[in-house]
């Protein structure tokens, strides 16, 4: 089983990457193989119709393709998806085969904010249900992350740390059931 995990902002002490981290961490040592794309790999040039896919994109494309199931933690820019992601994405849409047609997905954000980046992941649902891929009911979400997280990015809040081994076990499991690709 392989897993993608994207995401994270681009800065260097993004929340979110820390996140990340965890995340990856946490379902290496349940199975699954974890590759991630994060920083430079999603620096990648804005989506242009008349050019042909950059490299970044090519390698995102790949990644995807191999991978049975898909974790994107994402940070929350004015309620919706930061444009670096969305354009990663974008990118990808338009490559075929399509890696994302029954895809499982899995949701996770952080924020400094009360709301733990829970808008962005509405605007993510609505994409990836464009997409054809099949995100988890349950995301996870990290409130207040600035307090939340350690430097390793594991949640000090009780009620978040059991929050995270529920959903990563929700997503394993669908992740098994949907993810038979070749
Ligand atoms: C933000 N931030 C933010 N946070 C939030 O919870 N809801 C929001 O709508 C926004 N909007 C927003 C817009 C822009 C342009 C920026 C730069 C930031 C704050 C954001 O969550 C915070 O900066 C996080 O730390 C960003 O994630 P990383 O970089 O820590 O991963």
């Amino acid at each position: 089983m392989k897993i993608a995990i994207m995401g994270g902002s681009l800065r260097k002490d993004s929340l979110n990457l820390r996140l990340l981290g965890h995340l990856a961490r946490t379902l290496a040592a349940l199975g699954p193989k974890v590759r991630i794309a994060a920083g430079n790999d999603l620096r990648i040039p804005l989506y242009d119709a008349d050019a042909p896919p950059p490299p970044g994109a090519v390698s995102l494309h790949n990644l995807l393709a191999d991978s049975q199931g898909l974790v994107i933690v994402s940070p929350e820019y004015n309620a919706g998806i930061p444009a670096h992601l969305k354009n990663a994405l974008d990118w990808v849409s338009t490559m075929r085969p399509s890696p994302f047609q029954g895809l499982p997905v899995l949701l996770a954000s952080a924020s400094p904010g009360a709301f733990g980046g829970a808008r962005a992941q509405m605007q993510w649902r609505a994409t990836l249900a464009n997409l054809g891929a099949v995100a988890l009911p349950a995301g996870i979400t990290v409130p207040l992350a600035d307090r939340n997280l350690d430097a390793d990015g594991v949640p000090q809040d009780p009620r978040t740390a059991a929050e995270v081994q529920k959903v990563l076990a929700a997503f394993l499991d669908l992740t098994g059931r949907l993810g038979a690709r070749p």
